[in-house]
């Protein structure tokens, strides 16, 4: 039997769900029953009446599952595949600013650590961020950990005061503006999409800024035939099914996720032969953690 042939055996027979993020490997995605971006994954996580989640992604996407779900069993097939940027905050720091500003929301990037989530008042993703933020009573915002996202949404609520963090994502901060002018001239007719953790030299010449999700969507209904991606390459894999005519082009420095590339079709098959990689978030860190992710879920409605 192949590895994708026993992987959908054992799916069967132990009622497994498998969510795949947009980033992880084209062959993935291939066995995933729901891929999308990381709100619709969190989401999805939720209203699924499977109990056994297989979540091909990185650490902090399993363990805001498994906080929001916490009587399933979420298994991460590589256990090892973490966002650097999910650390890229600290607590001394909420604490400092909490004491400076007393109308404040800490604004928490989903992309974090389950530590960070809990000092917090609210999540977000890169999806509903703009829509949260707006509907928040509060004047001053903490956006922690990425700085990139941050600015992107306080130039769409400029009513509200924004205090940065300094946090970013490494695959996403790495692409140059010179290499999208670059892209540009070969292609002049092509539409820039690019996800909001890129740089504001990079976001400047962006047509379309948005979640993965988002960036599928809008190539996929627009008229235009060429596009410039920038984001993770994974989304690839779901641009060209959904738009075989049309062409994609990425930077020269072609983003990679080396965290979401640990996510193997053998790797999936073994903790479903195994059970090993269990999600464990223990019950005080979760009492406190879900209220800014079931926060995040309501006001994104
Ligand atoms: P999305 O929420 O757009 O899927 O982004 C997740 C992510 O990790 C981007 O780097
Ligand atoms: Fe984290 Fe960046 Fe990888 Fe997304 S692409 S999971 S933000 S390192």
């Amino acid at each position: 039997m192949s590895v994708i042939e026993e992987i959908k055996k054992l799916k069967k027979e132990k009622n497994a769900v498998i969510l795949a993020h947009y980033y992880v490997p084209a062959e993935v995605q291939q066995i995933a029953d729901y891929i999308g971006d990381s709100f619709y994954l969190s989401r999805v996580a939720v209203d699924l009446d499977a109990q056994l989640i297989v979540f091909c992604g990185v650490g902090f996407m399993g363990e805001s599952a498994k906080i929001l779900s916490p009587h399933k069993t979420v298994l991460m097939p590589a256990a090892d595949a973490d966002c650097p940027m999910a650390h890229m905050a600290d607590v001394e720091t909420i604490q400092k600013v909490r004491a400076e500003y007393d109308d404040l929301a800490v604004v928490c990037y989903i992309n974090s650590t389950a530590e960070l989530k809990k000092y917090s008042d609210v999540c977000v993703t890169s999806s509903n961020a703009v829509k949260i933020v707006k509907a928040l009573p509060q004047k001053n915002i903490f956006f922690i950990p990425d700085r990139n996202l941050a600015h992107h949404i306080a130039e769409q609520v400029p009513e509200k005061h924004f205090i940065y963090n300094e946090g970013f994502c490494p695959t996403h901060e790495r692409m140059e503006e010179d290499e999208i002018l670059e892209q540009k001239a070969l292609h002049p007719e092509a539409e820039v999409l690019a996800h909001p953790e890129c740089n504001q030299g990079v976001l400047k010449h962006a047509d379309y800024i948005g979640s993965t999700k988002g960036i599928i969507q809008y190539a996929t209904a627009s008229e235009k035939e060429e596009f410039i991606i920038c984001t993770e390459e994974g989304v690839g894999y779901e641009l060209k099914r959904q738009n075989p005519e049309k062409q994609f082009y990425y930077p020269k420095s072609v983003p990679v996720c080396p965290n979401m590339k640990k996510v193997t079709l053998d790797k999936v098959l073994h903790v479903l032969q195994t059970g090993e990689n269990e999600v464990h978030v223990d019950a005080e860190l979760r009492e406190k953690t879900k209220l800014p992710l079931e926060r995040m879920l309501q006001l994104a409605k």
